[in-house]
C-alpha cells in the first residue's frame, strides 16, 4: 500500500515532498507554517492579501495609519475613488514579508506566495504588477495565481529578471479557465510550472458559482490531465479542495497528479494565523454549522462557518485604512449595500447589511471564518481536553501524517493531558 511519502514532486532536479500547503489570505497562511512546510520538505504558501496591514502587526510598520490620515477627509463620503494606495509602500510591504520569510527558510523545500488577484486596490494593473515584481525581487521560490486569475498577469512580469527562473503557477477550477490563460498567454513563451486544480470543496473563494456542488475534484482533474496529454504539454497538474486524509493524497498521486495542495487541517495547526479562540470554533463546528454564500463583495462564493462575525454585520466601510477590493473605478459592492441600509434606517444606531460584508476589515480581524467543506472533520484529528476544547495540533504532526498514514487514517498527536 503506498503513502504519500513514496512520490515526489520533480521541478527540474529538484525533489520536493508533494504536499503544498494552499495560501490562506490574510496571514492564516502565516511565515512560520509556510517555513515549517519547507522544512520538511514540501512546498509553504504564504499569502500577498493585504500585506500592508500584515506587515504593520509583525514588523510594526504604520502603512495603514499613513493611508488613514491622508484619506481621512474621505471617511463619510460614499465615493471612495480617489482613496489610491501609494506603490512605493506596496512594494516595501511585500518586500519586507517576502524577504524576511525567505531569509528564515531552512531545509529543502520551497515557499510559495499566494497572489489573490482579486484584490484588485483601486488600481489593479499597477499594484498587481507590484506586488508581483516585488515578491520576485525579494527572493520568493515561486507565485500561485489565484482567486480571479488575471489572465495578463504573467505580461505584467515579463521584464523582471526572475521571471524564467521563479516558479510560476495557477490555479483554474475548469478546464475552460485553464484553455483562456494558456491561450492568452502564448506569446510570452513561458508557460505555467504547475496548475493547481482547484475543487468544489476548498476554503477560501471558490471558482464555482452557487451550483459548485453539482462538480466534483475528480472530475475537472481528469479532465485537465487528459487535455494536457492531448496536447502533449507536460505540466504538472496539483489538485486541492478536500483531501483529508494520506490516503486521499495518494489516490491522486497514482493517477498522475504530481502533488495534492491542503489547507484545511493546517488551520488548527500552532503555526497558522488564526488565533486559538476561533481555532476552537473550527475544531467544533458541524457540517450543518459550514455555509457557502455570496457576501464577499469579490462577486465569487466563499465557504464560511455560520457563526462568522462578518454575517451580518453592518461596519462603515473602512477604505481609507484597507481598500483592497476596490475595484478600478473605486467601487466595492460592500458600500451600496451598506449606503442602501443606511437610507432604509436613517436614525438607526447600529445597522446590519445581510448580502455583503466588508470583506478587508473583517478578514484583517479574523471574523469572518472560511474554512473548507471538510472543516467538520478536523475534531476527529486530535484530543479532546477535560475542560471540552481541543488540543492544538503542530504543523509537522499533520504534515507526516499526511505524508506517512495509510488506510485513510488520521494519526492523532501525542496528547498533552
Ligand atoms: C482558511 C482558508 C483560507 C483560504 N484562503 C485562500 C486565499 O487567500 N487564496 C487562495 O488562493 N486560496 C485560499 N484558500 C484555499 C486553499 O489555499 C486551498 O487550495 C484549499 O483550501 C485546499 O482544500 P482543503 O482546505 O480542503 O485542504 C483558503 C483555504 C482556507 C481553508
Amino acid at each position: 500500500m503506498k503513502r504519500v511519502d513514496d512520490f515526489r514532486l520533480r521541478f527540474g532536479k529538484r525533489e520536493i515532498v508533494p504536499i503544498i500547503i494552499g495560501g490562506m489570505g490574510v496571514d492564516i497562511s502565516s511565515r512560520e507554517l509556510a517555513l515549517e512546510a519547507a522544512r520538511l520538505g514540501g512546498i509553504g504558501h504564504i499569502s500577498d492579501a493585504m500585506l500592508p496591514t500584515v506587515t504593520d502587526r509583525l514588523d510594526k510598520t504604520k502603512f495603514v495609519s499613513v493611508k488613514q490620515k491622508q484619506y481621512k477627509l474621505n471617511v463619510k463620503k460614499t465615493d471612495k475613488s480617489i482613496v489610491k494606495f501609494d506603490l512605493a509602500q506596496v512594494a516595501e510591504s511585500t518586500r519586507l514579508h517576502v524577504s524576511k520569510t525567505m531569509e528564515a527558510k531552512r531545509g529543502d523545500g520551497m515557499i510559495f506566495v499566494n497572489c489573490m488577484e482579486k484584490l484588485t486596490m483601486n488600481a489593479p494593473r499597477e499594484t498587481l504588477r507590484v506586488r508581483l515584481c516585488g515578491a520576485l525581487d525579494a527572493g520568493i521560490d515561486g507565485i500561485t495565481l489565484s482567486a480571479g486569475l488575471h489572465l495578463g498577469s504573467f505580461a505584467l512580469m515579463e521584464d523582471n529578471p526572475r521571471f524564467r527562473d521563479a516558479k510560476l503557477g495557477i490555479i483554474v477550477s475548469s478546464l475552460r479557465a485553464l484553455q483562456l490563460f494558456m491561450r492568452k498567454t502564448a506569446r510570452l513563451n513561458r508557460l505555467p510550472d504547475y496548475i493547481v486544480v482547484e475543487g468544489p470543496l476548498a476554503g477560501g473563494h471558490l471558482g464555482f458559482g452557487m451550483d459548485w456542488a453539482q462538480y466534483d475534484l475528480r472530475t475537472i482533474v481528469t479532465e485537465i490531465q487528459q487535455h494536457l496529454l492531448d496536447e502533449k504539454i507536460d505540466i504538472p497538474v496539483i489538485p486541492a479542495g478536500g483531501i483529508f486524509t494520506g490516503s486521499d493524497a495518494v489516490s491522486y498521486l497514482e493517477t498522475g497528479s504530481a502533488a495534492v495542495q491542503v489547507a484545511t487541517r493546517f488551520t488548527v495547526a500552532k503555526e497558522c494565523g488564526i488565533p486559538e479562540k476561533i481555532q476552537q470554533e473550527y475544531f467544533k463546528a458541524n457540517e450543518d454549522d459550514i455555509e457557502v454564500n455570496m457576501i464577499s463583495p469579490t462577486g465569487y462564493p466563499m465557504r464560511m462557518i455560520k457563526s462568522s462575525p462578518a454575517i451580518g454585520a453592518g461596519i462603515r466601510p473602512n477604505c481609507e485604512a484597507f481598500g483592497y477590493l476596490l475595484d478600478a473605478n473605486g467601487h466595492c459592492d460592500y458600500i451600496d449595500a451598506y449606503n442602501r441600509e443606511v437610507a432604509l434606517h436613517p436614525d438607526a444606531k447600529k445597522i446590519s447589511v445581510k448580502d455583503k460584508t466588508c470583506l478587508c476589515t473583517h478578514m484583517r480581524n479574523y471574523d469572518c471564518w472560511t474554512c473548507g467543506h471538510y472543516t467538520y472533520r478536523l475534531k476527529d484529528t486530535s484530543h479532546r481536553n477535560a475542560d471540552g476544547t481541543y488540543q492544538i495540533l503542530t504543523a509537522e504532526h499533520i504534515f507526516h501524517d499526511y505524508q506517512f498514514s495509510t488506510d485513510n487514517k488520521i494519526a492523532l498527536p501525542p496528547s498533552s493531558a
